[in-house]
C-alpha cells in the first residue's frame, strides 16, 4: 500500500473559476485580446486572431465553415457560449455528444466544442481514420483534474490490499475523467456513467458486485446512491492525499459506496438558500438542478437531470411556467431566449459560466477552420491504442446498459 503524502493542490481551473463572474447579465464574447486580460490561462494564438472583433470572428467563422462543408462535423456542448453553439451541427449533454461522435463516419474532422474528456471520448469512439480537434487545448474540466491516474491507481492498490484481489468492487467513472480513468474500469469490471444513465449503470454495477468505487463526482455518486437505499452512513469518501484516502480498514470493508472526493466548482456554487428564495419569490417555481449539484440541493429541488434533460423538461413546460434552474448560466441564459413565453432563471444570480467550457472563445475555432482549409490539422486530441481499446471496453459497457 501507498501512502501518499503530497500536499492537496488545488486545479488551476478552479482558481480561475472566478474570472468571469460578475452580476450583469453580459456574457458576449469579446476579443480574445481582451479577454485574456481577466488574467487567464488559455492557449496562445497569433496575434491576428487574438484581436479579431467579434464581429469580424464571426464572419469569417461562417466562410470558413461553408468551405469545409461536410468534411467536418462540428459538436458543441450545452455550455458552450451562444457564439459557438450557433455553429454546432449538433448539441447535447455528455451522452448523445458520445452517441453522436461514435455515428459520424462521413466526417475527417470532429471539432468538440466541449472540454478535453470528450474530445477524448469522441476520439476513442470514432474511427481511426477521423481526426477530433479540441480548439482550445486547455479546455478541461476542473473536476476531471480532481483524479489523476496515479491517485487513482494507488487507490486500487489500496483497496485490493485491504479487500483482496476479487473484492465485489466495481469501479465506475464518470465520463468527466481522463480517458486513463475510464481503461482502468474498463480492464477491472467496471463501467463508464454520464448523468443521463448513473441510475442504469449502478444497477449494473450492483447486478455484478457488492460495493462501487465512484470517480471522480462524489455527488453524483452520492445522489444516484441514494436512490438504491443506500445510506450515507454505508458511504466513505476516498480522500487522494491521505493513506487509505482517509479511512481505517475496518471503514472500508464496511462501505457500500466509495466515493472519490471530487466535485464540480460551478455546480457546488448552487445553495437550499438559493432555492428557498426562489420558492418565497414565486410560489409555483418548479426548481431543476443538474446532479452534480449536492445532495442537500439535489433533495431540496423538484427534479434533477443532464444538461439534455434540463433542456426537454424546460422545453416542453407550459407556457407560463417559472423554472428556476441549477446548471450552468450559459446554457440557462440560452434556454432563457428560446423559451420567451417562460420565466427561467438561474438559482445563482452571480453570473458565473464554467471557466473551462468558456475556453473555447470564437478566435479559437476560426483558428483551427482555418488550419483545416490550408490542410494542417492543429490541437488534434489522440488518446493511445492501448488505453484506448481499455476505456472503449468501459465505454462500451455504458451504451450497452441505455
Ligand atoms: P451533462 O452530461 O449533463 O451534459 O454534464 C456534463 C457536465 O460536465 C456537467 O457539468
Ligand atoms: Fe467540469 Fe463542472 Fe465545467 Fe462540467 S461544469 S465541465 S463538471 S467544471
Amino acid at each position: 500500500m501507498v501512502a501518499n503524502l503530497r500536499p492537496p493542490t488545488i486545479p488551476i481551473t478552479e482558481i480561475e473559476q472566478s474570472a468571469f463572474c460578475q452580476t450583469d447579465e453580459d456574457l458576449s464574447a469579446r476579443s480574445l485580446e481582451e479577454e485574456f486580460g481577466a488574467g487567464v490561462r488559455w492557449q496562445k494564438l497569433p496575434l491576428s486572431y487574438m484581436r479579431m472583433k467579434p464581429e469580424e470572428l464571426d464572419q469569417r467563422i461562417a466562410d470558413a465553415r461553408a468551405k469545409l462543408g461536410d468534411r467536418a462535423v462540428i459538436l458543441g456542448h450545452h455550455y458552450q457560449r451562444d457564439e459557438i453553439i450557433k455553429y454546432a451541427d449538433f448539441r447535447g449533454d455528455s451522452f448523445k455528444l458520445s452517441q453522436l461522435a461514435a455515428s459520424q463516419e462521413n466526417a475527417e474532422f470532429i471539432i468538440f466544442c466541449g472540454v478535453h474528456f470528450m474530445a477524448e471520448t469522441a476520439d476513442i469512439l470514432s474511427s481511426p481514420e477521423q481526426k477530433v480537434i479540441l480548439p482550445n487545448l486547455t479546455a478541461g474540466c476542473s473536476m476531471a483534474d480532481m483524479a489523476r491516474i496515479d491517485d487513482v491507481l494507488d487507490c486500487w492498490d489500496d483497496l485490493e490490499g485491504v479487500l483482496g484481489a476479487d473484492n465485489g468492487v466495481i469501479p465506475i467513472t464518470y465520463m468527466n475523467s481522463t480517458a486513463a480513468i475510464k481503461a482502468l474500469c474498463g480492464r477491472n469490471g467496471g463501467i463508464v456513467c454520464t448523468s443521463s444513465n448513473a441510475t442504469a449503470t449502478f444497477e449494473w454495477a450492483l447486478a455484478r458486485g457488492n460495493k462501487i468505487l465512484f470517480l471522480p463526482d462524489q455527488h453524483l455518486g452520492r445522489n444516484t446512491a441514494l436512490k438504491f437505499g443506500i445510506g450515507v452512513d454505508e458511504m466513505i469518501i476516498w480522500n487522494p492525499f491521505k493513506p487509505l484516502g482517509g479511512n481505517t480498514e475496518q471503514q472500508i470493508r464496511d462501505a457500500k459506496m466509495i466515493l472519490w472526493q471530487g466535485h464540480c466548482s460551478v455546480h457546488t456554487r448552487f445553495t437550499v438558500e438559493q432555492i428557498a428564495q426562489a420558492r418565497e419569490k414565486f410560489p409555483d417555481v418548479h426548481v431543476v438542478v443538474h446532479p452534480e449539484c449536492t445532495m442537500e440541493v439535489v433533495l431540496a429541488a423538484d427534479s434533477n437531470g443532464s444538461t439534455e434533460y434540463i433542456r426537454d423538461m424546460v422545453a416542453n413546460a407550459p407556457a407560463g411556467s417559472v423554472i428556476a434552474v441549477g446548471t450552468e448560466v450559459s446554457m440557462v441564459n440560452r434556454l432563457a431566449s428560446e423559451n420567451p413565453d417562460k420565466k427561467i432563471f438561474c438559482l445563482d444570480s452571480v453570473v458565473c459560466p464554467c471557466s473551462t467550457m468558456y475556453r473555447i472563445h470564437p478566435a479559437y475555432v476560426l483558428w483551427v477552420l482555418d488550419g483545416l482549409n490550408e490542410g494542417v490539422v492543429v490541437n488534434q486530441i489522440t488518446v493511445d491504442e492501448e488505453t484506448a481499446t481499455q476505456a472503449r471496453v468501459a465505454l462500451d459497457r455504458m451504451l450497452a446498459v441505455v
